[in-house]
């Protein structure tokens, strides 16, 4: 069963390595057999997580709202002959304004991060897969934010309903190619993108009508994760998987 879920061979790309769930990712595809590289923009933070991972761990710094960095990136790793066959799309940021009161900028630069970054990563590891003949994985991570709404997270919202979306438009198209799509949906789980979110008397109200009472424990994505990336997933493509504790599917 172990080798079911093993990525022993694969190299997995992990964009926002450096804190929250795209740390704990690292660590978990690492535990899984994969060769990790953690990305992010605070390279002083993926470089300490690499070294605490030790063997197959490597740091790069990157940064998703920008095109140009996002194919140095590549190119960086391709010069030292590295090739990502699972492609974990994290990175992302979220915004707090209600749409009345909302600058242009906040919704562009939610954007750019959630939406046109997933594309321009997974293109680009998709490009060097197919010219390598070789099948991938790419897993978005999106959130139950893109199935139900919530107040003063529009951009947010949009950008992660629009994911799943992308998500299945890449699964369609990569298909062929031996590369599979899919996004993680996951309900609530303290990082620093929500911490004084949580602390909210409406965030306090929503976490008591969530059918398992709690919010997310990072390890609760580790199975769902690898079921994504590894082979275990093999015939899985476009699907947007859910966990939330049953959040999404509460009682209206
Ligand atoms: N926590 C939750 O409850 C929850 C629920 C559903 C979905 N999600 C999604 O999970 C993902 C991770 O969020 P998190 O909760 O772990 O939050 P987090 O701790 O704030 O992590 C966000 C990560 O994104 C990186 N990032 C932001 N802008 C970037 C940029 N321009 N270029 C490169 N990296 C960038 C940050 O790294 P640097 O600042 O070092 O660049 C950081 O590592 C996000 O996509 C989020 O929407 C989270």
């Amino acid at each position: 069963m172990d080798q079911l879920f093993s990525l022993q061979g694969r190299v997995a790309l992990v964009t926002g390595a450096s804190s929250g769930l795209g740390q704990h990712f690292a660590h978990v595809l690492h535990a899984a057999g994969a060769t990790v590289v953690l990305a992010a923009r605070r390279l002083d933070r993926v470089e300490a997580e690499a070294k605490r991972l030790g063997e197959r761990a490597r740091a790069i710094a990157i940064d998703v709202s920008h095109e140009a960095s996002i194919l140095f990136t590549f190119e960086t790793l391709a010069a030292s002959g590295v090739l990502c066959d699972i492609i974990v799309n994290n990175a992302g940021i979220s915004g707090s304004s209600l749409l009345l009161q909302m600058e242009t900028t906040e919704w562009d630069d939610v954007i750019r991060v959630n939406l046109r970054a997933p594309f321009l990563v997974a293109r680009e590891a998709a490009r060097r897969l197919v010219a390598a003949n070789k099948p991938g994985s790419i897993v978005n991570i999106a959130s139950i934010l893109g199935l139900r709404v919530s107040p003063a997270l529009a951009p947010y919202m949009a950008s992660k309903a629009g994911l799943i979306h992308l998500t299945r438009s890449m699964a369609f198209e990569f298909a062929r190619y031996g590369i599979r799509v899919n996004a993680l949906c996951p309900g609530y789980f303290e990082t620093e993108i929500n911490s004084d979110f949580l602390k909210s008397e409406y965030a306090q109200a929503a976490l008591k009508r969530v059918p398992q009472r709690r919010i997310g424990d990072l390890r609760d994505l580790d199975g769902p994760l690898l079921l994504l990336a590894s082979d275990a997933g093999a015939f899985m493509t476009g699907e947007a998987l859910v966990v939330d504790g049953g959040q999404s599917i509460n009682a209206v």
